[in-house]
């Protein structure tokens, strides 16, 4: 049975779930959120150990955590929206997965009703960008995660070359949206609620001292965002350069901080 959301919750809920009936085919239909897919992979690859327990964050409707189950590790899924706690299920019973997949329909910033210890916490694609702040998560993370135990987050920063060049066609809001340090209303299926941008500081801020930061990369600091999935195909000539630049440059500042979305990776120090 669904969860009571309060109403704090309840728009992003409604978009959420109205979005989650057609959200796996949509992200299999956009070549550029499968290649954030693998880089974001890529990433938490070279820092997981095998048969890891990973508590996963607004897991959506679990592509992330199917795949990381079918790479051994356990995951339990925290998700706030029914419809996408819905699709998670639907995976669990398809893919036989109930030893090794678990869902906790619950927002992130009430983790004190999660128990166990996790070796490694996960968060893809924007979800935590819902939350006003990131203390009320990483305030658990001490009882919630193994010593040693590592955190990748992808998240939203408030620097986006891409978003800020939409000033030259004449669209100033949108081109500066996220410098909005209170907020800015997110539109989704008929749905308003707030999102915020967090750059790789305001993270280091969140984790505090007891966290070390291993990594930080961007997802599309040149190269467009998923929303333009036409582009590479429109151009797929400029699309490559400007992919194969990111390649290069999303290691380095500023491009590791400047960009759609940072992956950023931190270690509970023991
Ligand atoms: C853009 S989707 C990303 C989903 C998934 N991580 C992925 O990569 O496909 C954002 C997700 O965050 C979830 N979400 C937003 N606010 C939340 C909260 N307070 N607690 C838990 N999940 C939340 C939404 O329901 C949605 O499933």
């Amino acid at each position: 049975m669904a969860i009571e959301i309060t109403s704090k919750y309840l728009a992003v809920n409604k978009g959420f779930s109205k979005q989650s009936e057609k959200y796996d085919e949509e992200d299999a239909a956009n070549p550029i959120l499968q290649i954030w897919r693998t880089q974001v992979y890529d990433h938490v690859d070279s820092f997981i150990k095998p048969s890891s327990s990973i508590l996963e964050l607004n897991s959506g409707t679990g592509i992330d955590a199917v795949r990381f189950t079918k790479q051994g590790h356990n995951v339990h899924c925290v998700e706030l929206s029914d419809g996408m706690v819905h699709e998670i299920k639907k995976k669990i019973e398809l893919n036989n997965l109930k030893s090794s997949l678990t869902v906790q329909q619950l927002s992130y910033e009430c983790l004190e009703e999660v128990t166990g210890k996790y070796d490694y916490v996960f968060s893809n694609f924007g979800g935590l960008n819902c939350s006003n702040k990131l203390t009320k998560i990483t305030q658990h993370f001490h009882r919630l995660l193994k010593p040693g135990g590592i955190i990748t987050w992808v998240i939203m920063p408030p620097i986006c070359l891409w978003e800020i060049s939409w000033i030259f066609k004449g669209h100033f809001k949108n081109g500066l949206r996220r410098f909005h340090k209170n907020g800015v209303m997110a539109h989704l299926e008929g749905q308003y609620f707030m999102t915020y941008y967090y750059s790789l500081n305001d993270l280091k801020k969140a984790f505090g001292k007891s966290f070390t930061l291993l990594k930080c990369e961007g997802l599309g600091a040149l190269s467009p965002p998923p929303s333009a999935n036409n582009f590479p195909i429109k151009h797929p000539k400029i699309y490559s350069a400007l992919a194969r630049l990111d390649k290069q440059l999303r290691n380095h500042f500023p491009f590791n901080r400047w960009a759609d979305h940072i992956v950023a990776t931190f270690q509970m120090k023991e």
